[in-house]
């Protein structure tokens, strides 16, 4: 299985570039944003729940984040798929670790963390730019863009140094056309492929 993560602060680009390599790879893509907003699409209790954290730009707690993640996971059969692009995913240490047991337990694991370097207040731009049609609330508003910055460096950041210890980090540049950070990212990962013949 060919696993990526897609690290990056908000607005980095992990969402558009997953979508393009997941056609060009053949892999299954797991945004966690994603997979709550659909979640809050329907009225519940949990909806309800994910809304609080999701429209401050705090963070979903760690257990409650890796029950719906494990679970999409098992649910989709995605451990049976080529490899899986995890975006906005892991976000702090104990979802790394958890995600690292939950592999080994299924005889697999992360190949490599592709990092997207984008700077914040070009993020802020493209945040806030998507916030006049998106809808999202954590988008349209520039304290909230601000403090999921907060959150990344604070919580989210310290990941790069544990994926670093396993030699799986590379950073590249996020700033550019789509085509071009496509271009990057495809780069790194067609060097994880076996020579074609
Ligand atoms: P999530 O949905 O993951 O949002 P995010 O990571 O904060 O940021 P985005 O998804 O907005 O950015 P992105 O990097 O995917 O960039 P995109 O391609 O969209 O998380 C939302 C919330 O859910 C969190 O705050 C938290 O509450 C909760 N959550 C999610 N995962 C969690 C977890 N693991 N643990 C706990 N809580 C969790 O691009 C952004 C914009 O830029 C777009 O408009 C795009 O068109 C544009 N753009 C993209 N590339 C370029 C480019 N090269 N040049 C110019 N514009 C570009
Ligand atoms: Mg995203």
């Amino acid at each position: 299985m060919l696993n990526i993560i897609l690290f990056g602060p908000p607005g980095s680009g992990k969402g558009t570039q997953a979508m393009k390599l997941k056609e060009k790879y053949n892999l299954a893509h797991i945004s966690t944003g994603d997979i709550f907003r659909a979640v809050i699409a329907t009225p519940s209790d949990l909806g309800n729940e994910l809304r609080s954290y999701m429209d401050q730009g705090q963070l979903v707690p760690d257990e409650l984040t890796f029950r719906v993640l494990a679970s999409y996971i098992d649910g989709h059969d995605l451990l049976k798929s080529g490899g899986i692009i995890f975006d906005g995913f892991p976000r702090t240490i104990p979802q790394a670790n958890a995600l690292d047991r939950f592999f080994a337990e299924r005889n697999s694991n992360i190949t490599i963390v592709l990092s997207l370097l984008v700077q914040e207040e070009e993020v802020v731009q493209r945040l806030l730019l998507r916030g006049q049609t998106s809808g999202r609330i954590d988008d349209n508003n520039e304290v909230v863009i601000r403090k999921r910055m907060q959150v990344y460096r604070d919580q989210t950041l310290p990941l790069a140094a544990y994926y670093s210890d396993q030699h799986k980090f590379i950073e590249l540049k996020g700033q550019g056309t789509v085509d071009e950070v496509f271009e990057l990212l495809c780069r790194e990962i067609d060097h994880l492929l076996p020579p074609t013949v």
